[in-house]
């Protein structure tokens, strides 16, 4: 008997039972409202336009070779990366005690950097939010952790933050618990602190001696302007704490499968870097070796060049617009309908992802009958619409609140 045969199955991955449900589904009427990645107006997967630009340029380039990148990947790459997110102007960056290091992605980032904070400091604790995608759910045990909690985030009652349970939480946190907050366009919610709120949460993090994990894979996709998303990060960085942050390009610049990422790291004292690198190398040696070149190269190239750049940057206003411009034809559309509810946090909610507020019974009920098909969670990926489709969502949505309590 193979000794393979005691292989249970392993827990489903939300997304992927939803995808293969979807492909089995013969309706002409199908509609994927599931997926985590941009589609355009017509419906279709999209490559930045500046991003095949990019391709052609490093194609042509006959210096670049294959060798491997070093272990804490390719320093143009980081140092650029970091310096989109935190700005030219950092304090933490003019002062040399913030850096970066490659990785496999978001993914990669966040599990790096949770190995870090879990063995190689010591924390025992991280905190994730209650609503957040699913996979910290693994990563921070799989890196070390000894216990995960949850920080209560989504109020369904006011289809908003939970701002009081969120703070309630936190301040119950034991001191040295790592808390991971999303940087913006929260997925799956859709929904983010207000800067009065960021400036409580940093109160918080300070008073109980909490660390800060920001994980960035928004950065742009949230109000569209660079600056403004990445405010919540800049402004810990003004109060001097110390933070890990992941930073994925998977979706600001549609690398999906090219795994560019980065783990910036903001110290207090520049004593500490050379032990961290050291550590970290020693970590990435044991995980992966060293990152792929292809998305980090072209991440860099883009940044690098002032006309590549602005073109970057006019993508994201393609992109940002659509959400908007979805988000708003869907509420008017299921007001129109006179759908029993308030629909106004539609247009509240920010970046690819709503949580519209339909429970698990309306989700199954849209699949079977209308053939839409949502997570369970009830988070929808707002890309997943168009002009020709969204009547038709909406009519299909109006018919499960009224049909199905
Ligand atoms: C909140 C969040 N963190 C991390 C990731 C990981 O992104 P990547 O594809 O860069 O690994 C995702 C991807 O959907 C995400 O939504």
């Amino acid at each position: 008997m193979s000794r393979f045969s005691q292989v249970k199955f392993g827990p489903p991955i939300e997304v992927s039972v939803l995808n293969e449900r979807f492909e089995a589904d013969t309706s002409p009427n199908k509609i994927n409202l599931g997926i985590g990645t941009y589609r355009t107006n017509e419906g279709q997967t999209w490559v930045m336009p500046v991003v095949r630009t990019a391709e052609k340029a490093l194609a042509a380039d006959e210096t670049l070779d294959k060798e491997y990148l070093p272990v804490l990947g390719l320093e143009s790459f980081t140092t650029t990366a970091t310096k989109l997110l935190l700005g030219a102007d950092s304090p933490a960056i003019k002062e040399n005690r913030a850096f970066g290091i490659q990785t496999v992605s978001g993914a990669g980032a966040l599990r790096l950097g949770a190995e870090f904070l879990a063995r190689t400091v010591g924390y025992p604790i991280s905190y994730i939010s209650k609503e957040t995608w699913e996979s910290h759910r693994s990563i921070f045990p799989n890196a070390g952790f000894k216990e995960l909690r949850e920080y209560r985030y989504w109020s369904n009652s006011n289809r908003g933050l939970d701002f009081e349970g969120l703070l309630e939480d936190l301040n119950n946190a034991p001191e040295n618990s790592v808390i991971l907050l999303h940087v913006c366009a929260h997925n799956p919610t859709g929904c983010d602190p207000t800067r009065e709120q960021w400036v409580k949460i940093a109160d918080v993090i300070q008073e109980r001696k909490l660390f800060t994990f920001f994980d960035s894979v928004y950065h742009g996709l949230a109000s569209g302007d660079l600056e403004t998303d990445a405010w919540a990060v800049k402004y810990f960085i003004s109060r001097g704490f110390e933070l890990l942050c992941a930073q994925s390009f998977a979706k600001n610049f549609t690398l999906y499968n090219e795994r560019a990422g980065n783990l910036i790291f903001v110290v207090k004292d520049t004593d500490v870097i050379p032990k961290i690198k050291s550590q970290v190398t020693f970590l990435i040696r044991g995980m992966y070796s060293n990152a792929p070149s292809h998305g980090a190269r072209i991440v860099t190239h883009i940044l690098n060049n002032p006309t590549l750049c602005e073109q970057w940057k006019g993508c994201i206003t393609v992109m940002t617009a659509r959400y908007k411009d979805m988000r708003a034809a869907l509420r008017e559309a299921l007001e129109r309908l006179n759908t029993p509810g308030n629909w106004s946090h539609l247009t509240s909610q920010i970046g690819m992802f709503s949580y519209i507020g339909l429970d698990e019974k309306q989700s199954l009920y849209l699949a079977d009958k209308h053939h839409i098909f949502k997570l369970p969670s009830g988070r929808i990926n707002i890309c997943g619409l168009t002009p020709d489709n969204i009547e038709y969502v909406a009519n299909a949505i109006n018919d499960a609140v009224l049909n199905v309590q």
